[in-house]
């Protein structure tokens, strides 16, 4: 366990600085990439990284490459000194907070692109979104090196888009997904539950209860088309403004699974806007 205060660094030259001497003593080495605002969620990712390795860094980084024009970039929660506080008591080694500028020189031009698993669900409602994540991804992996780096499955595509990146481009880091943690509802914890109001706060779990009970209707036998269709139906009914999707999929390439009974492990995926707020969630098969 580090000691208090938790060690800040906001440039890639002081990050290899620190990290230089654990890699000499053999140290494994652990990343929790993150956009700030931490929860239980997170923390839960930083205990799993410190049961698999000595070191742990959490990088903290909004990244605006992943925001659409008229998404949430400007309003995403920031609580650095908070987030530092519950890191420090988590024992987190190190912190990597680095400005816009420093991840973004003037004149970069760089993107990584995941197809496939990257195009449907978020990647369809959100164009461009998996490419900033698979480009600020891949930086962080190449300037932290870690042994192992580890995302919340919360994100699920996400997570399969990084460990497809990760695969494709040889990147020798080893990919763990944390279960997700839910409030005492159902709720999945995730940042961007802050902007709900109290009465959207109270519909929210209906999200999780939708995709569970779809699950569970897939297990008796019912069609991924019939239940994808009524999870549509129960979110709309509750006062859910849009559902941008619930699909079945298969759980590690995301491929759309027939409209008939499914057979293999699969995931029941969704993404619905409550007020303001878009609420991801999945569930497994
Ligand atoms: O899941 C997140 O918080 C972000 O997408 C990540 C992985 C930190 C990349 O910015």
């Amino acid at each position: 366990m580090s000691t208090y205060p938790l060690p800040i660094v906001r440039t890639v030259a002081e990050l290899r600085r620190k990290i230089a001497p654990w890699r000499q003593h053999r140290e494994r080495v652990a990343l929790v990439p993150t956009m700030g605002a931490l929860h239980e969620g997170h923390l839960s990712l930083v205990r799993m990284a410190q049961q698999n390795a000595r070191r742990v860094i959490v990088s903290l980084f909004v990244n605006p490459t992943q925001f659409g024009p008229s998404e949430d970039f400007a309003a995403y929660p920031r609580h650095e000194a908070h987030d530092v506080a519950l890191l420090a008591k988590a024992g987190c080694d190190l912190m990597f907070a680095p400005t816009v500028e420093a991840m973004y020189a003037p004149g970069f031009s760089t993107s990584v692109t995941v197809a496939k698993v990257s195009e449907p669900l978020d990647g369809a409602s959100r164009p461009g979104h998996f490419a900033g994540v698979a480009t600020v991804v891949t930086k962080l992996l190449l300037q932290t090196a870690p042994d192992l780096a580890v995302f919340g499955e919360k994100d699920f595509q996400q997570l399969q888009v990084i460990r497809r990146l990760v695969a494709d481009l040889d990147i020798p880091v080893e990919v763990l997904g944390g279960p997700i943690v839910r409030a005492e509802d159902g709720l999945a914890l995730s940042s961007r539950n802050a902007y709900l109001t109290p009465p959207e706060r109270s519909i929210a779990p209906l999200l999780h209860r939708s995709l569970a009970r779809a699950s569970r209707g897939l297990q008796a036998g019912a069609t991924v088309a019939k239940v994808e269709a009524e999870a549509v139906d129960a979110l709309l009914a509750a006062g859910f403004a849009h559902v941008d999707y619930v699909e079945v999929r298969d759980a590690h390439d995301l491929t759309r699974l027939g409209p008939g009974v499914i057979r293999g492990g699969a995931r029941v995926l969704g993404a619905a806007v409550l007020g303001k707020t878009r609420l991801i969630d999945n569930v497994a098969v």
